[in-house]
């Protein structure tokens, strides 16, 4: 399958990207073509704007070209798979404007029928994600506000919990359990 990699993080020292090495690691195990966006070093601009807004009586309208480019990838791909940490229990706002600019009605209807796989790292522990329903509200958003209205034939999201504790053991859980997340998918 071709693959679409979104990750969304600024610092390339981070969990974040250990997680989307280890996850990509497990991918390639299955001959996956992987296609990575890194949307902070690869200058991805995160202001929408009125250039990018879809013109419903020009069906042949031009986007900016980084938008085109970036569409141009997502009709490629099979699957999409994005790597972020939760932030006030929502995405970066960078990523939500990556799917703003981007999986703008332009390329809605090249998106049904394929794959989305959200890889969530969260600073608070399960318990606390259960004890309040943050897991069903951010996958009941993820699953149907996207993959679902999207029309795509599958969404999934796994979370990887308590993200800053310090025990090396733990963050060695967490990196195994991106890995396998990388080979049993697809
Ligand atoms: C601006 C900001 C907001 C955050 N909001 C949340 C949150 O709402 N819930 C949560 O569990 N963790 C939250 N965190 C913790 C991050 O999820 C945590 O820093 C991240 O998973 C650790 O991975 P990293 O080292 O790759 O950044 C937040 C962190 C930042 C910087």
């Amino acid at each position: 399958m071709r693959i679409k990699l979104v990750v969304a993080h600024p610092r390339k020292n981070s969990l974040t990207f250990a997680v989307m090495n280890r996850f990509i690691d497990g991918l390639k195990e299955n001959g996956h073509q992987i296609d990575v966006l890194d949307l902070y070093n690869d200058g991805f601009d995160a202001l929408y704007s009125a250039e990018d807004e879809y013109e419903w009586k020009n069906p042949e309208k031009v986007f900016a070209p980084l938008v085109q480019k970036e569409m141009d990838r997502v009709i490629a791909a099979d699957a999409f798979v994005f790597v972020f940490p939760i932030w006030w229990y929502n995405m970066p706002s960078i990523m939500k404007t990556y799917l703003d600019r981007v999986w703008n009605i332009g390329v809605f209807d090249t998106l049904a029928g394929k794959k989305v796989f959200w890889l969530a790292l969260a600073g608070g522990t399960e318990a606390v994600f259960h004890k309040y329903d943050y897991t069903n509200m951010i996958s009941h958003y993820l699953n149907n506000g996207i993959g679902k209205y999207a029309r795509m034939e599958e969404s999934k999201v796994e979370f990887l919990y308590d993200t800053l504790n310090e025990s090396q053991e733990h963050i060695n859980s967490l990196l195994e359990q991106a890995y396998l997340a990388g080979k049993v998918y697809a």
